[in-house]
């Protein structure tokens, strides 16, 4: 915990973490790009492993500017600590890795994006640890799937593409008296602006920092924040892994995150105002997003939230062909698998991350044709609304 967890958003994020007052009295923080440090003698080197004397050693093990990223990461999130990663799938991943042991079970709902579902279905059972996955919503499912051996519950909220969000209030009180379970909540698509799933008692939160946190579309990172008992035990998991950010990276994260509250607004006022466009356009069948009255959980969301981000999703004719010729007349809405950056990109599940499924299995997870993820950047609202008006034609 740094002095700068107290002061405002956008202190925090321009302030906090930054390695000020360095050797050039540079105002940003550096980018020390090197893969080793070197020490001016053995004795150094002893000091170091037996703890006299912190320093830095090697880049997969961390390296300041690294270090700058995380604490300014961690003040954001009121987290003890944060530890950041190459992707955010590489946080997921290490961190499960490191919490987790053969003939342990996992629960994980039934709506998380579909690389942490596949690795918890297929790559951990490869390792004698079981997985429940439970639909999202349903509080006595999560009760009736815990087991003796279960040790972490993971879910997302909001979710991709239905941003269904999760009650942290009844999920904790679920967990009440099983204090040997870790929960998990990976907040990509609320970010710490918008909830800070820590202060409601989950233990550790994940984030795709390639998302909001960095952004510009720029970069890929990730990180988990919480508890320093548990971040230990993940970062000394990396060390072996060793998916690691590298100096340029964590850099263009330090940069991103100094605009973050701006262009956090921009985003929850853009979703907002174009996801009430949608909802009124005769040619849109439905629209998803917490901030409707209309989204199953409005009420909960409004509890928790601060906004609702820049991602709305929505239902067109269910006709691939008319789907398609909607994205190809788009101007400046790029066709686009991500979110969160400044610029707004649109996909098709249907096309894009579910290609490979057959039309069954989509239909079964609740991918019809006609659905459409857009994540709004921060454009104007205006703009936006026109460029999806006059290409749903
Ligand atoms: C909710 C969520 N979690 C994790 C990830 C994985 O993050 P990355 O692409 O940085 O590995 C994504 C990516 O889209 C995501 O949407």
């Amino acid at each position: 915990m740094n002095q700068w967890t107290k002061t405002g958003f956008s202190t925090t994020a321009v302030h906090g973490g930054e390695i000020r007052y360095n050797e050039y009295g540079a105002i940003t923080t550096p980018v020390v790009q090197t893969s080793t440090f070197i020490f001016k003698s053995t004795e150094e080197i002893r000091k170091l492993k037996q703890g006299v004397k912190g320093r830095y050693e090697y880049g997969r093990y961390g390296h300041p500017t690294q270090v700058a990223a995380e604490n300014k990461l961690a003040a954001l999130e009121n987290a003890q600590d944060a530890v950041l990663f190459s992707s955010g799938m590489s946080a997921i991943t290490t961190a499960l890795y490191a919490l987790l042991n053969t003939g342990d079970h996992l629960i994980i709902t039934d709506d998380a994006y579909k690389r942490t579902l596949d690795f918890c279905k297929v790559c951990l059972p490869r390792f004698g640890i079981e997985s429940t996955v439970v639909k999202m919503g349903d509080y006595g499912a999560i009760q009736r799937a815990i087991r003796k051996n279960t040790r972490i519950f993971m879910s997302e909220s909001p979710t991709n593409p239905y941003l269904n969000i999760m009650d942290l209030e009844r999920l904790m009180e679920i967990f009440r008296k099983r204090k040997d379970v870790v929960i998990i909540s990976d907040s990509t698509f609320a970010t710490p602006y918008n909830q800070r799933p820590l202060e409601w008692g989950v233990h550790l939160v994940t984030h795709s920092a390639t998302k909001y946190l960095g952004g510009h579309n720029d970069l890929m990172a990730g990180v988990v924040l919480g508890r320093k008992a548990l971040t230990d035990r993940i970062r000394n998991y990396l060390k072996i892994t060793g998916g690691c950010i590298d100096p340029h990276s964590s850099y263009l994260l330090i940069r991103g995150l100094k605009t973050f509250e701006l262009r956090m607004q921009r985003h929850n006022a853009n979703g907002q105002i174009v996801a009430e466009f949608l909802e009124r356009d005769k040619r849109v069948q439905r629209v998803y997003y917490p901030g409707l009255r209309s989204h199953p959980h409005h009420g909960v969301a409004k509890l928790q939230m601060k906004g609702f981000g820049g991602v709305v999703t929505f239902v067109v004719k269910d006709d691939t062909r008319y789907v398609h010729r909607f994205l190809g007349r788009l101007k400046f809405i790029s066709i686009g698998p991500s979110l969160g950056g400044v610029e707004s990109l649109i996909t098709h599940p249907a096309s894009i991350s579910y290609y490979l499924c057959t039309k069954q299995q989509r239909l079964k997870l609740g991918i019809r044709d006609g659905l459409v993820r857009l994540a709004c950047g921060i454009e104007n609202a205006e703009d936006i609304i026109e460029d999806i008006r006059q290409a749903l034609g």
